[in-house]
């Protein structure tokens, strides 16, 4: 069995300019298949949300859904680092509350990390879960929590001055103790010079290909959701096909009596 990936690993993959690979999980199954397939980092995202519970976007997702995701997914992977997201509401009101939710995901979920959303604004948390030991991914540019402030899911930095913030969003992880940062929806110019501007891994999604790593969510890759798909989504199979024609088959062997037969009966 592989060893297990540290924050250490993550961050030396930089250094060799090995991309790193990372994909969201919620449950076991999927956890134990993209950790057998060797990946890099699984991120139990607030993805949750929009593509397991249906809601229409990330807010309502609670500290107790991602333990519960969480624990599912630390179950399934032996050898992939896990990061979990703080959900909306877990960090923003005081650094007391960060720091025990925080907490709550290492210590019941099992979680070896932590990801939470925002720039220079969120340093000081950032700061304040490091330094209990607690090892924390950042999230800048298209900050999914930040839907209403933003207007919708559009792509940030495009504008001088949103670029200007975003590199600075950038330096100011870095310096709280982020080990990885997530960079969503910005231009792929921008991604290439924050990459290239900190020492830790930039991990992509809508960001192009100089960041040192991707990450997308694993509904949206298998073709198992049906909601809208972005334009930095590619599909890399179709699942949902493979499924409708499995459940199909079942309707029709249950309706023709065809199924069950003796062999899946007991004497
Ligand atoms: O919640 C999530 O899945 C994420 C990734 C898409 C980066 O934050």
């Amino acid at each position: 069995m592989n060893k297990r990936k540290t924050i250490l690993d993550i961050g030396m993959m930089k250094d060799k300019q090995d991309k790193i690979t990372v994909l969201t999980a919620y449950d076991y199954p999927f956890a134990q298949l993209m950790d057998n397939a060797g990946i890099d980092m699984i991120l139990v995202g607030d993805s949750v949300g929009s593509v397991f519970s249906g809601y229409d976007n990330t807010l309502p997702v609670t500290v107790e859904e991602m333990l519960y995701h969480t624990k599912a997914v630390v179950r399934g992977a032996k050898q992939a680092l896990i990061v979990t997201d703080m959900p909306f509401m877990s960090y923003q009101v005081d650094i007391r509350d960060a720091r025990l939710n925080a907490g709550r995901l290492i210590k019941e979920g099992g979680a070896h990390a932590v990801k939470l959303e925002g720039g220079e604004h969120v340093a000081a948390t950032i700061r304040a879960i490091v330094d209990i030991d607690i090892p924390v991914v950042g999230h800048i540019g298209l900050t999914p929590q930040s839907i209403h402030r933003m207007g919708g899911f559009k792509v940030q930095g495009r504008q001088d001055a949103q670029a200007r913030q975003i590199m600075a969003d950038a330096k100011a992880v870095e310096e709280a103790g982020a080990f990885a940062l997530v960079l969503e929806g910005i231009p792929k110019d921008l991604a290439k010079e924050v990459t290239a501007s900190i020492s830790i891994p930039t991990i992509g999604i809508g960001a192009g290909s100089d960041c040192d790593g991707q990450v997308l969510v694993i509904h949206d890759i298998l073709g198992l959701c049906d909601k809208y798909s972005p334009k930095f989504v590619k599909r890399f199979a179709d699942i949902s096909t493979t499924i409708s024609t499995g459940i199909d088959q079942y309707i029709k062997e249950v309706k023709g009596g065809d199924f069950p037969t003796t062999e899946h009966s007991f004497k």
